[in-house]
């Protein structure tokens, strides 16, 4: 039974294969999905956040229960001011635990109600990151099975 509503918050540049998993698994277990694009002024992007987000929405436009929003700030206000009790986060190996760990616990000591959830994405997708498609796009590389074709084509469209 579905009951809530949960927070999946990242840099999405670009949406992955990955992403997608997570965000189909969590469709399932929640009301509500929001897909929440950091606006991070630190970060150099790839693509602008409004490019992200359309991205997003093409990819995520079947699933009703899914939104697109952007946020900046500390993502427990936002969680907030969305009365969201969840934020979803992926992890696809070790080595992501660490800095997951050290995110959720200060998220739960700056807000204890907020509740962090962590599923895994299917195997396929465990090496797969966002900065890695942007390297394979930049030189050229195949990336079948690594991004929707939507996102393929704005990589080309890039570099080309
Ligand atoms: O896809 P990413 O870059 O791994 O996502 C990181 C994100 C957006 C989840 C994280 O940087 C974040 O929540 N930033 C908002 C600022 C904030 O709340 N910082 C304190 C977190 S403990």
């Amino acid at each position: 039974m579905k009951t809530s509503i949960a927070i999946y918050p990242g840099s999405f540049d670009p949406v992955t294969n990955g992403h997608l998993d997570l965000i189909e698994r969590g469709e399932k277990m929640f009301d509500l999905l929001i897909v929440a694009v950091l606006r991070n002024t630190e970060k150099q992007p790839l693509f602008t956040v409004p490019e992200r987000m359309e991205m997003l929405r093409e990819v995520t436009g079947k699933w009703p229960d899914v939104k697109v929003d952007v946020f900046e700030g500390l993502l427990i206000d936002y969680a907030r001011r969305r009365g969201a009790g969840v934020i979803l986060r992926g992890i696809r190996a070790v080595s992501d635990y660490e800095y997951e760990l050290q995110m959720a616990l200060m998220n739960r000591k700056l807000e204890p109600r907020l509740e962090t959830v962590f599923m895994l994405p299917g195997e396929p997708y465990s090496y797969l990151s966002s900065k890695l498609v942007r390297e394979i796009a930049q030189h050229g590389g195949p990336m079948s099975g690594l991004v929707p074709a939507a996102v393929e084509q704005r990589l080309r469209a890039k570099f080309s």
